[in-house]
């Protein structure tokens, strides 16, 4: 794509995330279903299926052709990279979301031909906005963002899932304790704004592509190291784990967990 599709593309998908904005705090205010899906830790409300609604009927009107990748099943069966897809979360951190009305993000990334294209990362209740792509730039709250300061483990915050610390998963726990502090924030879309601006050096969990797929963009796009910690390539259709890390804090988190057993 060019800079005018690329502009184009921005400027419409920001315009969706006001309107985000606008129909979770009006859903807010009212009273919300939550329903549980794979154990009752798994939540859903009916804002996680509205807003992917919302996103599915405006992504259908303005790029037809694309495939739709969203966590709520309102999109299609995407069995393959080939051509335009738009990867949806409507809501992450639903557990947040219902429990705090807050540290809640919504995201979407679109891909073509398997690369990144663009990515939007927006804390909603905050309405913090992190977008842009590897040809157009990060910005944040459309100021151009800055790579901070590349700073290790033993200086920096490291981000992790609280069910990998709470079930032990090999290198989690090590991890927690090499790093100044850790922190679980229960939303993969809050913990990439943190390390996307600097105020956590990594972040790694074990996700489904709507998770990681707006993360791994915009820290591509932003210069910051992308990878998983078991040794297979990306799969962007499947889960996986996922770090984004400052190059020296990637360094050490692989050197660690080259050592954990
Ligand atoms: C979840 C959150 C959470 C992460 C889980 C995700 P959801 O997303 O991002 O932080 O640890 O792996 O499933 O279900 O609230 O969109
Ligand atoms: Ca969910
Ligand atoms: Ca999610
Ligand atoms: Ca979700």
């Amino acid at each position: 794509m060019d800079q005018i599709q690329l502009q184009k593309l921005d400027t419409t998908v920001l315009k969706w995330l006001d309107q985000v904005h606008h129909l979770v705090e009006q859903c807010v205010q009212q009273r919300m279903q939550v329903d549980t899906k794979s154990s009752h830790r798994d939540l859903v409300t009916n804002v996680d299926r509205e807003v992917e609604q919302y996103y599915v009927q405006h992504i259908r009107n303005f790029d037809p052709e694309a495939k739709i990748l969203g966590e709520e099943g309102f999109g299609d069966a995407v069995k393959s990279m080939k051509g335009r897809i738009w990867f949806v979360d409507p809501i992450d951190g639903t557990m947040n979301f219902v429990k705090q009305q807050a540290e809640f993000a919504t995201m979407v990334a679109v891909y073509e031909d398997g690369e990144p294209v663009m990515a939007w990362i927006m804390d909603v209740q905050q309405h913090d906005i992190i977008h842009g792509g590897p040809e157009y730039g990060v910005f944040h709250n459309g100021e151009k963002l800055e790579l901070s300061v590349d700073i290790g483990l033993d200086e920096g915050l490291v981000i992790l899932s609280g069910a990998r610390l709470l079930y032990e998963e090999p290198g989690f726990p090590q991890l927690a304790k090499a790093a100044i502090g850790y922190r679980v924030y229960g939303s993969a879309g809050i913990s990439y704004l943190h390390v996307l601006t600097g105020k956590a050096v990594a972040y790694l969990s074990r996700m489904r592509p709507w998770d990681f797929a707006a993360g791994v963009t915009l820290a591509k796009s932003l210069g910051l190291r992308v990878g998983t910690i078991d040794e297979q390539p990306m799969n962007m259709l499947v889960s996986g784990s996922v770090l984004v890390a400052t190059d020296k804090a990637y360094a050490d988190i692989m050197a660690l967990l080259q050592k954990k057993s």
